[in-house]
């Protein structure tokens, strides 16, 4: 099966994501890293495409250039990663849709709804995949418990109780590391810092593994480091649109937690909790019986699960892989649609552009609730409001 080719725009040396992009994208023979404008520094940029192993040509200076280049190709890329920073995720992904690549945006998908709106829309009228990196829905696990709450395993939903709380931004002598401050700075990180940053994660898996969407909320957000403008910790109160309730905890001043992605789902049937750092076990109570430990790469999982498992029980698999599962997908999408054929139906799981589009509704609502002292505010983006 020929390798389909992938560009990247951002995830320059020493970033946070671009590495985990290029084990993902690379991980199962899918991808060939085919182009970049990788910094925001064109020569930076260029000069770590050639070392990554980019032909003279297609390490580009910037976004631009790597449109116009790709654009007139024949064997131009077949997806491009946008993993800029946030304010710049709309105008590129923007840019790609419309000259006709499929992308897979960084999350926040954009900075306001509107652009999240226009997103959609353009993946309607262009045919294209925007694709958008909620990546930890990519473990198998996690897949696992979709699948179960999809078949019935816990009966009707109840409850879902996610979180994302680090303590990364805990000392209030870093505020005015350059690193740190942006990020609660409203006119560099628009209405919500911690919320739109790691909440969305928690909130967006929610939703993937009840299969529900969020209607309403309630958010209590605080700066808990006095001189940020924007929240450091929200709590929030959620309704989903099947019934069931919803409790999200975000925060960046909980020392000693370190990742602090986790999700809890209670039905009545029985229950559900898995961590992102131990990603290989899930809990599973079943009503009335013993608690049971579901190992990855057990037999008799879900076809979602077998098809995002790699190696053998026992051995570890982590955010990479989960990555390369997204862009397993993907590379499964972009085929299908090459070849004419209906795609795997456990591989139509990647987070689209409604999902970061819902999300940005979200961190609205959630500024807007934090405001009006807790007040239940609308969370659906208006496009989706009949
Ligand atoms: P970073 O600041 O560590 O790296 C950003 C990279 O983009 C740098 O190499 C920089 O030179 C490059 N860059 C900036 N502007 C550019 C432009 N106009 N053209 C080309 N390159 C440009 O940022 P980090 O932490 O890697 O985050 C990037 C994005 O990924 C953010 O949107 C962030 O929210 C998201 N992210 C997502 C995660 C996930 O789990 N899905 C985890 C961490 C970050």
């Amino acid at each position: 099966m020929a390798k389909l080719r992938w560009g990247m725009i951002g995830g320059g040396e020493g970033s946070q994501i671009g590495p985990a992009h290029r084990l993902g994208a690379g991980l199962d023979g899918h991808f060939e890293f085919t182009a970049g404008a990788l910094d925001h520094r064109p020569d930076a940029g260029r000069d770590y495409g050639k070392r990554l192993g980019l032909a003279e040509d297609r390490a580009y200076g910037d976004w631009r250039e790597m449109l116009a280049g790709e654009k007139g190709r024949d064997d131009r890329i077949d997806l491009v990663t946008v993993a800029t920073p946030n304010a710049t995720h709309f105008e590129i992904t923007k840019a790609f849709l419309e000259a006709g690549f499929h992308v897979l945006c960084e999350k926040p998908m954009t900075m306001t709804v509107e652009e999240g709106e226009e997103i959609v829309r353009l993946t309607k009228s262009t045919g294209r995949i925007c694709a958008v990196n909620y990546g930890y829905t990519g473990y198998s696990l996690v897949r696992h418990m979709r699948a179960m709450v999809a078949r019935g395993d816990l009966g009707r939903i109840r409850l879902v109780k996610a979180e994302f709380a680090h303590g990364h931004h805990a000392d209030a002598a870093d505020a005015d590391n350059p690193r740190v401050r942006w990020r609660y700075d409203p006119a560099q990180a628009g209405v919500s810092a911690q919320f739109a940053d790691c909440g969305i994660h928690a909130l967006h898996m929610a939703s993937f593994v009840i299969g529900q969407e969020v209607d309403r909320m309630s958010a209590d957000t605080v700066s808990c480091i006095e001189s940020r403008v924007l929240e450091d910790d929200a709590m929030l109160n959620l309704r989903f649109d099947g019934g069931t309730v919803g409790r999200l905890w975000t925060s960046s001043i909980a020392l000693g937690n370190q990742h602090g992605l986790s999700i809890q789902v209670f039905g009545e049937k029985g229950g559900l909790r898995w961590a992102q750092e131990q990603p290989n076990q899930l809990y599973y109570m079943p009503l009335g019986q013993r608690l049971q430990v579901i190992e990855r790469g057990e037999a008799n999982l879900s076809p979602e699960a077998d098809r995002t498992s790699r190696v053998t029980i026992g051995h570890a698999e982590g955010m990479p892989l989960a990555f390369a599962n997204i862009y397993a997908d993907l590379a499964e999408a972009i085929r299908a649609e090459k070849d004419g054929r209906a795609m795997d139906p456990a591989a139509n799981l990647y987070p689209r552009a409604e999902d970061g589009l819902r999300s940005m509704a979200a961190v609205f609502a959630v500024a807007q609730s934090g405001k009006a002292q807790g007040a239940w505010v609308d969370a659906r983006p208006p496009m989706f409001r009949t």
